[in-house]
């Protein structure tokens, strides 16, 4: 059986990514994942400086999904290449660095520095960062602050550029298109939704942040409209975010035309979930007689289904 995936020029052994937060630098889990087994490994998004993040509470569990808000703490990405990189390398993780900037010209230079190490297999920009030189706008809510970012970074490294959209917008598809009009090799989605929670005895809310983002099952359905939304107007392949928890997760995501996947919150809950994800791929190949797992992307079958956009 042939599990794995093309995303440009980047062959991975499987469409399994580890999500950008949700699995520290990688070598933090490689004593009890082998790396090497994963699709690749989505580092925690770094800016170009440390980054403290925001105090706690900064994780809150509801009934329905994880609220987060970190404040992006990281390490800096020269501390990055000399301190994580070369165990990532050592042990043959193919490694997609997250990255963020609070101005365009950040996202550039963060590129530049990476683009000078062995062992990075692509660049994935965080474009839910605020942009402050816009007044803090977050630049993957805006089309223009999109297509800059991803131009920017293009045009300094050759490494595959993906950037990760964010759901907090109204078409997410024509962010899809404007990143493939910058010259993306590839588009992840979605990032947490916004959201917040309350503690109603203190009246104070649950996050010091006061708002965060929310992930886990209880988004998944929104993110696979949003991967097909985006199939159909980009040619670029897609990577599929949000809740994943099982191998029928990941084939749903797939169906809806997604190359790749991430798994980020699912990953907290069990940290071995990866043989768990791998054997049931393997499952339904079987079962369904398929022999590359790549035949699956975009398979969906929407005949004598019609869309009406208005249907509450
Ligand atoms: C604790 C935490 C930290 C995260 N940090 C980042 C980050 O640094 N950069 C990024 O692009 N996404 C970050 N994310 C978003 C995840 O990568 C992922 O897009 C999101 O959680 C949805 O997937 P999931 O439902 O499988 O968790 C973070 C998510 C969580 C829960």
């Amino acid at each position: 059986m042939d599990l794995s995936v093309s995303i440009g020029s980047l062959r991975l052994a499987n469409p399994l990514i580890a999500a950008s937060g949700c699995f520290g630098y990688g070598v933090e889990y490689a004593d009890i994942v082998d790396l090497s087994s994963l699709g690749a490994v989505a580092v925690k998004g770094l800016f170009l400086a440390e980054r403290e993040g925001h105090p706690p509470p900064r994780i809150v569990e509801t009934p329905s999904g994880m609220l987060n808000a970190i404040g992006l703490q990281g390490i800096g990405v020269r501390r990055f290449v000399a301190e994580k990189l070369p165990e990532l390398r050592e042990r043959r993780a193919v490694v997609f660095v997250n990255i963020c900037g609070s101005t365009i010209d950040e996202y550039g230079e963060i590129a530049r520095v990476l683009s000078d190490h062995e062992g990075v297999a692509a660049i994935e920009l965080n474009i839910s960062c605020p942009n402050i030189k816009e007044g803090g706008i977050t630049f993957g809510c805006s089309l223009t602050g999109t297509h800059a970012v991803v131009s920017a970074v293009r045009k300094v490294t050759r490494l595959p550029v993906i950037p990760k959209l964010t759901p907090n917008v109204t078409d997410v598809a024509s962010f899809a298109r404007a990143a493939e009009e910058a010259g993306a090799d590839a588009v992840s989605l979605v990032n947490t939704f916004l959201a917040m929670a309350i503690d109603v005895h203190t009246r104070r809310p649950r996050l010091s942040n006061i708002v965060g983002g929310l992930s886990g099952p209880a988004i998944r359905p929104i993110a696979v409209r949003m991967v097909y939304e985006c199939r159909q107007v980009v040619r670029l392949p897609i990577i599929g975010i949000g809740g994943i928890a099982s191998a029928e997760d990941v084939l749903e995501f797939m169906i809806a035309g997604a190359t790749a996947v991430q798994v980020g919150t699912a990953s907290f809950v069990d940290p071995f979930i990866w043989t768990k994800l791998l054997d049931g791929l393997r499952t339904y190949m079987a079962r369904h007689g398929i022999d590359r797992l790549a035949d699956v992307t975009g398979t969906i079958d929407t005949s004598k289904r019609e869309q009406a956009w208005i249907s509450s």
